[in-house]
């Protein structure tokens, strides 16, 4: 967490890594315009060395923490991938009920343990805030990889990159967000990225999910136009990124009101149609029946791109907080 006067010297572009050395990520509320540019230059630079070597040696001898207390595929491999792609290696801890957890060990002192045997901690946990509650607690680097409804800041950038890589811009794009807005962490942390640009932000959801206000609140501060919608029919045609979520089942209170909105919306090759041809479909995955699998083989179905493109910018990420002193 506190920063060490050392800077990091990394073997490409400026040495702005002094700033991100020993930081915390806990929320996209952190990175600005030009952050977001070094960050998406570090990932460029990873993905052409993955390409070329596999390999590099940047955290060799480096320790990382995956602190799991929620379900993931995607992003506790990307990260264990990210560190050992860098020469590190990985303690993953995401059944905690075979740890100290079950005998009634808080959050804190837990990460205050880890932080002794390791590095850097990548923590997901069910409660909105306890990444910011872990990273007071912590004196190493602590990154956030989904704090209950809160954030998904690591997801959120490289959603960005995504939309950077397919469509090379960010001002005057519309980008639609549609499903389980209220309690979906991933387009929290995206609005709030987006709202550093000249964009268009479309909300489609049921009516008991729509966008938090504060998250919009937060967005229009900006000066950004949002405009709420039921139907997505209204908004695909002028859509440049459609962004699926899905109905984050694990988050409601009633059962009904689940089984009301799960399959609000569906993606397939017919809905398609009326979108633009030049235009990307992402989702933070997993999915459940949001897209249809009919939608993979479209060349605008960048949801798997969007996976690669994560290990980079979590290769990225890792670099800027642990790089060799
Ligand atoms: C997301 C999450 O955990 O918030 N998944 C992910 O990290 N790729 C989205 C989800 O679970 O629906």
């Amino acid at each position: 967490m506190p920063t060490n006067s050392s800077s990091l010297y990394l073997p490409f572009g400026e040495n702005k890594n002094a700033a991100w050395y020993g930081k915390d990520i806990v929320s996209v509320k952190q990175f600005s315009r030009e952050d977001l540019e070094y960050v998406f230059g570090v990932a460029h630079e990873m993905r052409g060395m993955v390409e070329r070597v596999g390999t590099l040696d940047l955290l060799k001898g480096k320790i990382l923490a995956n602190l799991f207390y929620e379900p993931s595929t995607r992003t506790s491999s990307s990260f264990a991938a990210a560190m050992e792609r860098l020469g590190g290696s990985v303690i993953s801890i995401n059944e905690v009920k075979y740890s100290s957890v079950t005998k009634g060990e808080t959050l804190a002192d837990t990460v205050r343990t880890l932080e002794c045997y390791t590095d850097a901690i990548v923590l997901r946990h069910p409660e909105t805030g306890s990444a910011e509650i872990a990273a007071k607690a912590m004196h190493k680097p602590l990154i956030n990889a989904g704090d209950g409804t809160g954030e998904h800041p690591t997801q959120a950038l490289l959603d960005m990159f995504t939309i950077k890589a397919e469509l090379k811009r960010f001002d005057d794009l519309t980008i639609t967000m549609l499903g389980d807005l209220k309690y979906g962490r991933t387009v929290h942390s995206l609005a709030r990225l987006l709202s550093l640009f000249n964009v268009k932000l479309n909300y489609v959801s049921p009516n008991i999910l729509k966008m938090p206000k504060e998250v919009m609140d937060e967005v229009s501060e900006k000066g950004i136009s949002q405009n709420e919608f039921s139907s997505l029919e209204d908004v695909l045609p002028e859509t440049d990124v459609l962004y699926v979520t899905r109905v984050q089942k694990e988050r409601f209170e009633n059962a009904d009101d689940y089984k009301k909105v799960k399959g609000a919306y569906i993606i397939d090759l017919d809905i398609m149609k009326t979108a633009k041809q030049k235009m990307i479909v992402m989702h933070p995955l997993p999915r459940v029946t949001e897209i249809s699998m009919d939608f993979d083989d479209d060349p605008r179905a960048a949801y798997f791109r969007q996976m690669e493109y994560g290990l980079y910018v979590r290769m990225a990420l890792l670099a800027m907080v642990l790089g060799k002193a």
